[in-house]
């Protein structure tokens, strides 16, 4: 149709993105996870499609499947499993936006069979640390390659959320505020502030995820 289109863009792009929760095995039929839905995570690989760029989505396990053709997605479960698939997808990427909810921790050791209701003590579960992805996408990154991180803060947000930025060798964090009730987890609007590596901040006022998606890659391509 006879609309203009003024967004940059993204062809021969290769983008990477990760989205949605991680589960964690406690045993056969249980897991620790979280309410993280995928909706922003996906609406970023479908406008990042939209714009030309060649996009895969690493995803932990949500309900939500891409809009566009041609968005391919890898499913994983773990924060480990997300890890090495990052890992496998960033060597040849060119932008990474890590919007999953990874999961800080999980158990120890799953058990092999599901554990029991009767007998002694309830179960402890004793848990292990992840790894970071994002840390460690940072730390290969190499010239040319853009990294993108999320933080989601209740308290000294913008200071937490530039300490990520730096921790994590970032090149710009996406502070998903928690001002509005109609943000974050499950809902379909997000109020963000972009902080970006050279010292930036744009504040954005509550808006469609999808209007969101839009605003963040504007600002990656600003920026390369
Ligand atoms: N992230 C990641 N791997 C992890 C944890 C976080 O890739 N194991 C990424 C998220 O996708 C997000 C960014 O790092 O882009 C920040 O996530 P967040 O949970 O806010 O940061 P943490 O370092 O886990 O700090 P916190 O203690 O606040 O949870
Ligand atoms: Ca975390």
């Amino acid at each position: 149709d006879a609309f203009f289109d003024a967004s940059a863009s993204m062809k021969g792009l290769k983008v990477m993105i990760t989205a949605g929760p991680t589960y964690e095995k406690i045993d056969p039929v249980r897991f620790i996870g979280n309410y993280s839905s995928g909706k922003m995570g996906y609406a970023i690989a479908d406008e990042a499609a939209r714009r030309g760029a060649e996009v895969t989505v690493v995803s932990g396990p949500v309900s939500v499947v891409p809009s566009e053709p041609g968005v391919r997605v890898i499913k994983v479960e773990s924060a480990r499993e997300m890890m090495e698939a990052a890992e496998h997808e960033f060597a040849g990427a060119d932008v990474a936006v890590m919007a999953a909810a990874v999961a800080d921790y999980a158990p120890v050791e799953p058990a092999l069979s599901k554990i029991k209701r009767e007998g002694g003590e309830p179960p402890v579960i004793r848990l292990v640390k992840n790894p970071d992805i994002a840390a460690a996408l940072g730390e290969r990154k190499r010239p040319g390659q853009t990294l993108v991180g999320f933080a989601l803060e209740t308290d000294h947000e913008m200071d937490n959320a530039a300490d990520k930025m730096k921790r994590k060798h970032l090149d710009m964090i996406v502070l998903n505020s928690l001002r509005d009730k109609g943000a974050g987890f499950g809902t379909d609007t997000n109020l963000v502030t972009i902080l970006s590596a050279d010292g930036r901040t744009t504040r954005y006022d509550l808006k469609s995820k999808r209007e969101v998606a839009c605003d963040i890659l504007d600002q990656i391509c600003a920026m390369r």
